[in-house]
């Protein structure tokens, strides 16, 4: 007899092959064909992506994971008392890794039932809800596929929930979208659930790009997998060695970038979009901001969304900040 797996992993897939290619199409077609040129982060995250982004928080100079881990090890007892959660629904939840341990501290007060990870990277989604259940028997495992720009009117519902971005996620949305999303997570809120947010704080913009740009270029090769990715998908004939790696701090947005140089001038064609833009020398794709945050402005943001602030916990060092609020009426 092979032995029995008495939980199943639920997944609901919002995000099949044929809307993926839709979304990064769009996004393609858009942000390549106007200038500045543009793509979402969102497509960085291919089986190679994930790999290389497991990667990045392990380098010494990536220090956001290790400190945002060390304020889930040492306050996860006090997130989980404050939000008094059954459902957690982790948006962006990747490897779920760090998650353990909140998911370690909610199971030990007892009022945990369900875990919701939510990633637009099946394959990685997939693994990391089978592991779980296996890990913690008994605890309903519920993946959701999707886009967190576009489907959080699919979110699971039900039960007293905490949601949340962990890892600087948050940052990576440009502010108006930060805003939409914000709002439309609080209005679909029940009084008492809760939101928890992972936020990389300002600091000296020399570490800030270190964690950006890494010595052992891991970063470099996150950043160029996108154009390898369309052109494997969208049939780009992007040439990797004429596109250099850059990370910069902008001061004014406080915020990182990370973008894509052409080296010398060059056209580029994506045959499935049917489209060809020249680039000339210098001129750059962006492909990720990074917001960093201070305490008091990610209070001020959650409350013009409608919720009220409940804690901030931070790591020794105070690099990175967690942000706990709920929608209030209880
Ligand atoms: N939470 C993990 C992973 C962060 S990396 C950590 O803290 O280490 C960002 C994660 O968000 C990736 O797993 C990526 O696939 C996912 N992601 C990026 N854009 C997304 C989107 N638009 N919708 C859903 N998930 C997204
Ligand atoms: N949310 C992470 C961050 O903003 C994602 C990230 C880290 C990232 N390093 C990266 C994204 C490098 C693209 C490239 O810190």
């Amino acid at each position: 007899m092979p032995p029995t797996h008495p939980t199943e992993v639920t997944l609901d897939v919002h995000l099949g092959p044929d809307e993926l290619m839709a979304g990064m199409r769009h996004d393609a077609l858009h942000g390549l064909g106007s200038r500045p040129r543009e793509l979402p982060p969102t497509w960085f995250y291919d089986n190679v992506g994930c790999r290389l982004f497991d990667a990045i928080t392990e380098l010494e100079e990536y220090y956001p994971t290790r400190a945002e881990r060390s304020i889930l090890i040492d306050y996860g007892d006090q997130i989980a008392k404050a939000s008094q959660a059954d459902t957690f629904i982790e948006l962006g939840s990747g490897t779920s890794d760090k998650t353990r341990h909140l998911l370690d501290a909610m199971l030990q007060l007892g009022q945990l039932e369900r875990y919701v990870p939510f990633d637009v990277a099946e394959p990685t989604l997939r693994q990391a809800a089978d592991q779980l259940v296996g890990e913690y028997p008994g605890l309903t495992v519920h993946g959701v596929v999707g886009d967190f720009r576009h489907h959080l009117h699919l979110l699971p519902a039900g039960g007293r929930r905490m949601l949340a971005v962990l890892g600087g996620t948050i940052g990576n949305l440009p502010p108006e979208d930060r805003a939409v999303m914000l709002a439309t997570l609080s209005a679909q809120m029940a009084p008492g659930d809760t939101l928890l947010i992972g936020t990389d704080l300002v600091k000296d913009p020399a570490r800030l790009v270190l964690a950006y740009d890494d010595h052992a270029g891991v970063t470099a090769a996150f950043n160029r997998n996108v154009l390898v990715r369309l052109n494997r998908e969208l049939g780009a004939n992007f040439d990797l060695a004429r596109f250099e790696h850059v990370a910069l701090f902008d001061p004014d947005n406080e915020w990182i970038e990370m973008r894509l140089r052409s080296v010398g001038d060059q056209q580029v064609s994506v045959g499935d979009l049917g489209l060809t833009i020249d680039l000339l020398d210098g001129e750059t794709i962006r492909t990720e901001i990074s917001a960093k945050f201070r305490p008091e402005g990610w209070q001020a943001e959650s409350e013009a969304a409608g919720l009220e602030l409940v804690s901030q916990w931070f790591d020794p060092a105070g690099d990175f900040c967690l942000s706990l609020s709920a929608k209030p009426g209880v």
